[in-house]
């Protein structure tokens, strides 16, 4: 079974792959509206089942018609409205019964355990479509992003400010896979996954972790954010609002990395917290375009995933 759990699951050139054939896909179908299909139609016939424990604006909608363009049809669940969700029907049982309705199976939920239980009885494949721990469909999109925007990501830089979280994990393992530096920028008590952070520095990661927004970003290609409060966060959440106010990213620092860098966030933004407007709103910024190719980098993943 094929399933996009991690992103340190994959080898480096099924990972390669799925972002060449998003390219590639994304080229050929040239201007066509959002709901027309690919012309090949690969997954004809073919369901997926998406399954959201948490808000999703972007998740749901592009993979409904990431689905819909590989001429496939889905099924958007909510946590209300089936019976895992409410926490009445366990996961083994819920798992052999969508396996019998569709091909493939997305889901967005809390613990990441959840995931891994469900992968334990499925007999179709399932994506991770975010957890507390990691957002691997967000970084495909977001690799796919930046090579359109500066070209290959091999050996260039990221810097990452503000929180280490979900996104921040997924991005660790992708630098060690697609082998570009990546440099995060985070009060020591906000550092992403302890695990993640290990495994990339035995893997030769080039990963910087360091307190100064300013070090981080310094000459790199790419400078990013996200929320300082994700969905899971149930701290306090003032309080870490306060800590991570100096790794804003704002004119200043876009101003110490390169001139031609780009700034991207995976959205949802808090504008004026973590980004200020002037930067999101402003020429360095490519995030509109990021949200537009979780379509492309998501179609990928799901062909990789039923072949
Ligand atoms: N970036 C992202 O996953 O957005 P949604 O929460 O809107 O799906
Ligand atoms: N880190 C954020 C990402 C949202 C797409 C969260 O988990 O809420």
């Amino acid at each position: 079974m094929k399933n996009f759990i991690n992103i340190s699951d994959l080898s480096k050139n099924e990972l390669r792959a799925i972002i060449d054939g998003a390219k590639k896909r994304k080229s050929e179908r040239g201007k066509k509206p959002n709901s027309q299909p690919d012309s090949d139609q690969p997954i004809q016939g073919k369901t997926m089942i998406m399954f959201f424990a948490k808000p999703s604006t972007r998740t749901r909608i592009s993979f409904d018609l990431a689905v819909k363009q590989l001429g496939g049809s889905s099924i958007i669940l909510n946590e209300d409205e089936i019976h895992y969700g409410k926490g009445d029907e366990t996961i083994k049982d819920t798992a052999k019964v969508l396996s019998q309705y569709a091909d493939i199976l997305m889901i967005r939920t809390n613990s990441h355990k959840d995931i891994d239980e469900f992968k334990k009885y499925l007999e179709i494949p399932i994506i991770n479509g975010l957890t507390d721990l990691s957002h691997p469909c967000q970084i495909m999109a977001d690799i796919l992003t930046f090579e359109e925007s500066k070209g290959d990501i091999e050996g260039k830089t990221i810097a990452w400010l503000g929180d280490g979280n979900n996104v921040a994990n997924s991005f660790i393992e992708a630098a060690t896979k697609f082998k570009f530096e990546l440099r995060i920028a985070c009060p020591k008590k906000y550092q992403p996954n302890k695990k993640i952070m290990a495994t990339a520095k035995k893997n030769n990661c080039k990963l910087l972790i360091t307190e100064d927004p300013y070090k981080a970003a310094k000459d790199a290609d790419c400078v990013m954010t996200d929320k300082w409060i994700s969905m899971s966060d149930k701290g306090d959440k003032k309080k870490k609002k306060k800590i991570l106010k100096k790794y804003q990213v704002n004119k200043k620092i876009m101003k110490v990395a390169k001139s031609d860098a780009i700034f991207m966030h995976c959205l949802p933004a808090s504008r004026e917290e973590e980004v200020t407007s002037e930067v999101m709103d402003g020429k360095q910024s490519v995030v509109w375009l990021q949200a537009f190719n979780r379509i492309h980098a998501q179609k990928s993943i799901i062909e990789w995933c039923i072949k």
